[in-house]
């Protein structure tokens, strides 16, 4: 497996571009299904997981053809995804296993040929993640579930038809699997408590620029008139607000200054107001955000994660790790996912000062500095806040596992060092 080499305490500066959004790529990917026609995406990111999805795809009988290109001076590549017949209407353990968002396949599948197997993807590091809302709206809709084997079998011989859907909880994944279901089901659908994460306009826009009727995109009420058949589109993935947020905090806890190329800001309010109250300058642009802590002393803030517009979780652990060298204490509280402090005992490892109480919440208690040592990295979102401690660590830091980078940061090494980090990629074959 490859490791991350970093050598502490460089001021990192300069220009990164931000990729298309792996958690809008995914779901995209997906609603090509719908259509028998060509559905192309461009700025797509170059990410194992996306590579994973495009596997599910091929083995369902997806025809895709991959093109390189260059959006602001930044590689990319530009895929179409052509559907006009299915080989398999099964997506097998071993790919779900892999990635939780091959559940994405399930609405489609169903609305477009009535019929999907799917593995149930089980519980991952973060927390059980089960899939009720979806398999309960399915239901709601005409589906008929069964769960045999570990796999989730739906079918809907006579198609689906709309319903008045409430979720309890706002899904992200449960309104996108729907969403893509409702497009093409009989009548029309309401789906109230919708999730309202910017990937899920992302999606919407889509869908509706290849026929489909969606109302409310923003909103947490969806309503989706339901229409015969969907066309092929092309369609500009969204820049990934994550990987922009994790960006932002390397720049301020090396105290540096990134330009953050082709960030939405509107998409990052709450994180931007809280590098603000930090100490943190932002500039926001139009295809730009500027993060300046150059000279800044930073100081501790709470933080809560919530649905979006709320405090994204992906960013819950490297927004707790820049409070680790700031002034005084801050309060990190997790309400999406039940055990996402698994970065914790790592962090403690190189000298933070962060009590846990009940999975649920941590106080962080600044510290003058961090030391560097070898950490173990657990899930993606956790892994970039082990490079953000290694930037500002006295010494080598040496972050194993690093598979779970690869699946939603594109180029991590290679971005850093453009502004300049001392980080590199140690091969499993260089090991010794
Ligand atoms: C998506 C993102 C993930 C992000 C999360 C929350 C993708 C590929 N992944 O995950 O990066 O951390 O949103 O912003 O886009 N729940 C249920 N029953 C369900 C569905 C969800 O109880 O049927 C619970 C989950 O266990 C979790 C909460 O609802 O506690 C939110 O989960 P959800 O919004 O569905 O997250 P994902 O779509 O899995």
């Amino acid at each position: 497996m490859d490791r991350l080499k970093i050598r502490g305490g460089k001021r990192l500066e300069g220009k990164i571009y931000i990729s298309g959004a792996k958690n809008a790529a995914l779901p995209l990917i997906c609603a090509s299904l719908l259509t028998d026609e060509k559905v192309i995406l461009t700025n797509m990111p170059m990410l194992s997981d996306i590579k994973s999805m495009n596997l599910l795809l091929e083995e369902l009988g997806t025809v895709i053809e991959s093109k390189d290109e260059i959006i602001d001076g930044n590689p990319c590549k530009n895929y179409t995804y052509y559907t006009p017949e299915f080989k398999s209407l099964v997506a097998p353990y071993d790919f779900v296993r892999k990635m939780r968002a091959s559940y994405y396949v399930l609405g489609p599948l169903l609305a477009r040929k009535g019929y999907v197997e799917l593995s149930l993807p089980g519980g991952c590091a973060i927390g059980a993640r089960p899939m009720d809302i979806h398999l309960s709206a399915l239901e709601q809709m005409g589906a008929t579930i069964e769960i045999k084997n570990g796999y989730v079998i739906a079918k809907a011989e006579k198609g689906l038809h709309g319903a008045h859907l409430v979720f309890n909880i706002a899904s992200v994944g449960a309104t996108c699997n729907i969403l893509m279901a409702a497009t093409l089901a009989k009548g029309q659908t309401i789906i109230e408590n919708a999730a309202r994460e910017p990937e899920i306009g992302d999606l919407a826009k889509m869908l509706n620029s290849m026929g489909a009727k969606i109302s409310g995109i923003g909103s947490s009420v969806l309503q989706i008139d339901g229409v015969e058949r969907l066309r092929g589109t092309i369609h500009k993935v969204i820049a990934d607000r994550i990987e922009a947020g994790s960006y932002a905090v390397a720049a301020a806890i090396t105290r540096g200054r990134i330009e953050l190329i082709n960030a939405q800001a509107e998409t990052l309010q709450t994180p931007i107001k809280i590098l603000r109250q930090t100490g943190v300058n932002i500039e926001e642009n139009e295809r730009s955000i500027i993060v300046d802590a150059k000279g800044c002393t930073l100081t501790g803030q709470d933080i809560i994660t919530d649905y979006y517009p709320g405090f994204p979780t992906d960013l819950q652990a490297q927004f707790l790790t820049l409070m680790l060298t700031a002034n005084g204490a801050s309060m990190v509280t997790e309400t999406i996912f039940e055990n996402r402090f698994m970065h914790v005992p790592e962090l403690l490892r190189m000298g933070a000062n962060i009590n846990v109480h009940r999975h649920a919440s941590a106080i962080v208690r600044g510290v003058d500095k961090l030391n560097a040592a070898p950490v173990m990295a657990t899930d993606l979102r956790a892994s970039f806040a082990l490079v953000l401690a290694g930037l500002i660590a006295e010494g080598e830091t040496v972050v194993n596992r690093i598979y779970h980078l690869d699946r939603g940061y594109e180029k991590l090494e290679e971005k850093l060092r453009s502004v300049g980090a001392d980080i590199e990629r140690i091969k499993d074959s260089e090991e010794e």
